[in-house]
């Protein structure tokens, strides 16, 4: 059974200037230790869909209708199984580290409530040594001393794995990346995917990836769906779509971005610095 399976979904979303059909009938699936990409310009929908599938639009500004499966349970027909999911089996990547965390508690205390959130039952201590655990999953240096820092006194890319890590305390089989790296400087880009790639193979969450970057999607990616006004025009692994794209969409997308990206580069990944 596929981890998501998403079968002509469509969201209309209510704006000011009249309903505004943001995903239009799109269909893919994700099984258990895969990464899918959508990529696509600007306004074409990608965040609609992913924010759709966690049912995290209001239900005044947006009217779902298709369906979509995470570990079998429909979450368009049935707000309710999204509740149970989120946190739990489901984990969000947020796109904008520093805003995604509260300024005024500690990185700690916040581990610690998202911990206990999803294991009902864990004391606080436990969970701080598994919030402990998990810093050191991320390659955090320091870990005991960032646990006691607010989310300031941290560096984006530090901030960016602490939400990796709050996303792997819960175990996830689903993990939502929007733009999970666009926020942060080139350079500690890369060491992030190879972060989400290592946890990946170790726990075969399957991943839905968006992205604009195409190197991010080549890196990344097995299979890629290539987004335009609401629509996949063009859909297929990795190499055949960005190597040989087939669609004059996917060939603009292509020729208007310029070099793949440092990922390859050695010594791009050995820059991340820490105070
Ligand atoms: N809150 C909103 N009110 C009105 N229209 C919206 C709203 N959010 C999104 N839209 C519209 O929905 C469409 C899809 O937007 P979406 O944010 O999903 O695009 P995206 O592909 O994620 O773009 P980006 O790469 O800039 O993040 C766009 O046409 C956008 O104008
Ligand atoms: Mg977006």
């Amino acid at each position: 059974m596929a981890v998501l399976e998403v079968r002509d979904l469509t969201v209309d979303l209510m704006t000011g200037a009249g309903v505004v059909r943001a995903v239009d009938g799109v269909s893919f699936t994700i099984e258990a230790g895969e990464t899918v990409t959508v990529i696509g310009e600007s306004g074409s929908g990608k965040s609609t869909t992913a924010m759709a599938l966690l049912r995290l639009l209001p239900d005044d500004l947006a009217v779902l209708s298709g369906h979509a499966r995470i570990a079998g349970k429909d979450v368009v027909a049935s707000r309710r199984h999204i509740g149970a999911l989120r946190g739990r089996t489901v984990a969000l990547i947020p796109q904008d580290p520093m805003t995604a965390l509260n300024p005024i508690v500690t990185v700690g205390k916040q581990m610690v409530e998202a911990i206990r959130l999803s294991h009902r039952g864990c004391s606080k201590a436990e969970a701080g040594r598994r919030a402990l655990d998990l810093l050191r999953a991320v390659h955090i240096t320091q870990p005991e001393r960032r646990l006691k820092a607010y989310p300031h006194e941290l560096s984006g890319g530090m901030l960016q794995r602490v939400l990796i890590a709050m996303a792997l305390s819960t175990e996830a089989d689903l993990i939502v990346a929007d733009e999970p790296t666009s926020a942060l400087d080139v350079t500690v880009q890369a060491g992030i995917l190879d972060l989400l790639l290592e946890i990946q193979e170790r726990t075969r969450a399957a991943i839905l990836l968006i992205t604009h970057d195409l190197g991010v999607a080549r890196l990344m990616s097995d299979r890629v769906h290539v987004m335009q006004a609401g629509r996949f025009v063009e859909s297929g692994a990795v190499e055949d779509v960005i190597d040989r794209p087939q669609h004059p969409y996917t060939r603009k997308l292509l020729d208007a971005l310029p070099a793949l990206g440092p990922w390859d580069d050695p010594a791009a990944r050995t820059k991340e610095t820490t105070p």
